[in-house]
């Protein structure tokens, strides 16, 4: 795994900021077709929030941006657990260009075969099945981080995180709540892209992210990748001896 670069914001309306210009940043520099990798949970609500909102909705060349999602709760789209329910709803519905949100499917019978048809549709944007590290599949990936070290859905010490051939995997039964299957990218495709960002904030997160900077082997330290990895932070989550001062 790379090592990330730790960015440090005042706090979650900073972070949203902060990683909406990355965002930018990343779609500007790509004048062609853009992928960008959604995930899910809580933290990135406020950053799409602010894609969709006036300010920052009209900077983005919608027609040429496609989006995908790194991970998904085995649950149909009209749960409100689906994490790309909550993008769509938030602020693609709204913006992007038709045939450009690329869900995982949930109406498959099960976590593996939903997560099968996900890998042909990626290898078919892709237009290969073999990732070329001078092509990445992704211009941007975005990441959380959770309670117990794993990203996307990926969980300490299970199989799944092992993965180097599958692009997608059902993961069975998940670590921490909401306690539903899920569907996951595969480390070696996350890492496919131009930059990776986590965004890590808040108080409830000090734990973990005290754990991930002392580089713990977990899914979180794993996945980043060789490329620009960012961990973007809030001081809130900061552990105690490097907050600096107020
Ligand atoms: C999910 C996410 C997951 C998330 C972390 C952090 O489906 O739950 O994709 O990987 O990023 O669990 O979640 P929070 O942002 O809610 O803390």
């Amino acid at each position: 795994a790379g090592q990330p670069e730790l960015i440090v914001a005042l706090d979650a309306e900073a972070l949203a900021q902060a990683a909406a210009e990355r965002v930018m940043a990343r779609i500007s520099a790509n004048p062609s077709r853009i992928a960008i990798c959604l995930t899910g949970g809580s933290s990135p609500k406020k950053l799409y929030q602010l894609l969709g909102s006036d300010e920052w909705r009209g900077r983005i060349p919608w027609d040429r941006v496609h989006w995908f999602i790194g991970d998904e709760r085995f649950v149909p789209e009209s749960d409100p657990l689906n994490n790309m329910a909550v993008a769509r709803a938030t602020f693609l519905d709204r913006n992007a260009a038709a045939g450009h949100v690329h869900p995982i499917p949930t109406t498959a019978e099960n976590p593996d075969a939903s997560a099968a048809a996900y890998a042909r549709e990626l290898q078919a944007f892709y237009g290969s099945d073999q990732l070329d590290p001078a092509r990445p599949l992704f211009d941007m990936v975005l990441m959380g981080a959770g309670p117990d070290g794993h990203t996307a859905s990926l969980f300490p010490g299970y199989p799944e995180i092992e993965e180097t051939r599958r692009w997608v995997v059902g993961v069975p039964k998940a670590n921490v709540a909401p306690f539903v299957p899920r569907v996951s990218l595969t480390l070696p495709v996350l890492a496919s892209c131009r930059e990776m960002l986590f965004e890590i904030a808040g108080h409830d997160k000090q734990p973990i992210l005290t754990r991930l900077l002392n580089g713990e082997n977990l899914p979180a330290v794993r996945a980043c990748s060789n490329r620009e990895t960012v961990w973007l932070v809030d001081r809130a989550a900061l552990p105690e001896g490097i907050r600096g001062p107020r």
